[in-house]
């Protein structure tokens, strides 16, 4: 051979110390939220078909889930009510003993050093399973705001550490900030889902929260997923209304947007590794198509090296163990 010129590349790959010297993502423990499933009962633990090892749980049977979380160094959950009574206005959403607020309470007794995020939305709620409220058919903008402030304002009533809004109204960020600060919560910061794209990925957790609309679909409000530029005209809108996090939702096939915002805006960026993503991988690990610990921990790199500061993860509980061992 002749004279080649070529950098070895490899030569930092050679050994597990010197790949590990020169790691650039490291997936921490910290950078994991743990949504989970309140029901109203008593022992109640129903596996979610379509998500298993998900699973809602009553409040007795929480407990035991928290702990773990700590005792694995989960630092925050993030909760989804499922309520019994649903209505056209989603009044359980506000309501001062509404399964929500009475999940955030006992987290907040039992479990003082989690910090917990509410979701803020009303798809729960509604007897139409639509995220506002509906005259004639139509999702109305405005008078949306107005429930969904009144249920921020009750999260935080009942201890919520941060408001997490999801419906993809118009100026939701806005009226929520004011909301929460005309009462007296200053000091709590809004995780906006700025960023949220109507997507077949939601699936599954439609099947968990029994929030599928019973008419028509979320396209008028939430995002077109071909729109890239939209998406920050979205981060911006919420940036400029008050938000101190901002959404990404999927992660998975948004990993482009998960780095635009996070380079344009420089706040905290969180992703959400939704239903669907986390179905897919336990069917194929299930068929034995693929090693579900390799792609899972893959899968979360992946989303902090796009930029992710934080990761929604239904995984969560077990990549905190798996980090645990690596040690
Ligand atoms: C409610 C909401 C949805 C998710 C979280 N909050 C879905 C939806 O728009 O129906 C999806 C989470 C997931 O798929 O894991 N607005």
């Amino acid at each position: 051979m002749g004279e080649l010129n070529f950098h070895r590349h490899r030569r930092l790959r050679r050994s597990a110390g010197m790949r590990a010297m020169v790691r650039e993502t490291i997936l921490q423990k910290e950078d994991l939220i743990y949504p989970i499933f309140v029901v109203e009962g008593e022992n109640v633990k129903n596996e979610v078909p379509s998500m298993p090892g998900v699973y809602q749980v009553s409040l007795d049977n929480l407990t035991e889930e928290m702990n773990q979380l700590e005792e694995h160094g989960v630092l925050s959950v993030i909760v989804f009510g499922v309520p019994n009574h649903k209505d056209d206005c989603g009044s359980e959403a506000y309501a001062e003993n509404g399964i929500v607020q009475r999940a955030i309470r006992q987290i907040k007794r039992d479990h003082a050093s989690l910090t917990v995020i509410a979701d803020t939305c009303l798809c729960q709620y509604t007897d139409h399973g639509h995220c506002g409220v509906i005259e004639d058919g139509v999702i109305l903008n405005d008078p949306s705001l107005e429930l969904l402030t009144k249920t921020a304002v009750s999260q935080a009533e009942a201890g919520a550490d941060v408001i997490a809004p999801s419906n993809m109204m118009d100026g939701f960020t806005a009226a929520i900030r004011q909301g929460l600060d005309e009462a007296g919560f200053t000091d709590i910061p809004i995780m906006s889902y700025a960023v949220k794209f109507a997507s077949a990925f939601y699936g599954p957790f439609r099947d968990a929260a029994h929030s599928s609309p019973s008419f028509g679909d979320r396209k008028t409000y939430q995002m077109d997923p071909p729109n890239r530029l939209e998406a920050l005209r979205e981060a911006q809108s919420d940036l400029s209304e008050g938000a101190d996090f901002l959404i990404v939702k999927p992660a998975l096939s948004y990993l482009d947007i998960v780095r635009d915002v996070k380079d344009k805006t420089g706040v905290p960026v969180v992703a959400y590794n939704v239903s669907g993503e986390y179905a897919m991988i336990k069917a194929a690990a299930e068929k034995g198509w693929i090693d579900e610990k390799e792609v899972i921990m893959e899968k979360l790199t992946s989303m902090k090296r796009a930029g992710a500061d934080l990761i929604v993860t239904y995984f969560a509980l077990d990549a905190a163990r798996w980090i645990d061992e690596e040690k």
